[in-house]
């Protein structure tokens, strides 16, 4: 049954990706509010996080939701052998809104098209994050003034990191350059890159992670290499310290230059770079909470006019 989930951003236009960007610029002046009151949203974690959890509960409590769900499936009755589909129509009992991880590709897709109240995906397998899409779009927005006509340079895990499969959909509509900087094992997978073709995207391929190759970026997005997707541990031994960011790789950077990480780091980033004026992940981890609340708000049908005129915001 058609609910408004978000599943991908791959079909957002523009302008409604800019929309998203403006809501989330209003959430960010006051993301205090009680607009949310008397709703509940569920968070469904079968997978580890702890920013795209948190940071969820955090936008729907500000709003003055109530919140519901698990962070660990080991204590649901899904070790009973109960399927998705039966636990997603119980929680849309309970719930307005579902928030979903699950590690299976599709699963979200999938609630979407049995649940009666809206599915956000919050990641599913290595396939699409849309809600980090979303705080890495309106970051990028924040740090450069704009998102059109921008290097990007994605770094690292790029075969099984969903963050940067997500961005390239998203980011088709500002002319973007993507820089693809991987080893083979963990290249950008070929249908991204026939995806990108077919789209007007503009990207190089590299394997050298030097201070030359990231002289020219406007954004240094730095990726984990995720471990849980390898199903053969010698493989993620061999490529685990592919590539780490250190303080003396950015004398050349332009100085708009952001590092973006969806975070968790693991051994990506120097942690000397954290007090350079180059990192950004910190707050880009803040937006998390704007633009979480952004899409709450529009799953819920609540628009940038009704925020606007808003009159609940706590001081
Ligand atoms: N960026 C991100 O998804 O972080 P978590 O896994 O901690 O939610």
């Amino acid at each position: 049954m058609p609910t408004n989930s978000l599943i991908t951003l791959a079909g957002y236009s523009k302008e409604k990706l800019m929309y998203l960007i403006a809501m989330a610029q209003e959430f960010e002046r006051h993301p205090n509010r009680k607009i949310l009151e008397g709703r509940i949203v569920a968070t469904l974690f079968f997978e580890p996080s702890t920013r795209t959890r948190l940071s969820f509960e955090t936008a729907a409590n500000r709003l003055g939701a109530k919140v519901i769900g698990f962070s660990d499936p080991k204590v649901t009755s899904g070790t009973k052998g109960e399927i998705l589909k039966d636990t997603i129509m119980m929680v849309s009992n309970y719930a307005d809104l579902i928030v979903m991880r699950h590690f299976l590709e599709g699963a979200a897709l999938y609630a979407s098209e049995v649940s009666p109240v809206p599915i956000i995906n919050a990641g599913d397998g290595a396939n699409q994050h849309p809600s980090q899409t979303m705080l890495d779009l309106y970051t990028i927005y924040q740090s450069q003034g704009t998102l059109e006509n921008l290097e990007i340079h994605l770094v690292g895990d790029l075969k099984y990191g969903r963050t940067v499969h997500s961005l390239l959909s998203a980011m088709r509509h500002f002319n973007p350059c993507f820089h693809f900087i991987a080893p083979d094992e963990l290249a950008m997978p070929e249908p991204y890159k026939k995806y990108c073709t077919a789209n007007g995207i503009r990207f190089t391929e590299h394997k050298d992670f030097n201070s030359d190759t990231i002289s020219g970026a406007d954004i240094l997005y730095m990726t984990r290499v995720q471990k849980e997707r390898f199903s053969d541990l010698m493989e993620y031994e061999q490529v685990k310290d592919a590539y780490l960011l250190k303080g003396d790789m950015l004398s050349k950077a332009r100085p708009n230059m952001k590092i973006l990480h969806p975070l968790p780091r693991v051994n990506e980033i120097e942690y000397c770079i954290d007090d350079t004026p180059y990192a950004y992940y910190f707050q880009q981890a803040r937006n998390g909470l704007y633009a979480r609340q952004a899409l709450i708000c529009d799953a819920l049908g609540i628009t940038l006019e009704d925020i606007r005129n808003d009159k609940t915001i706590l001081k």
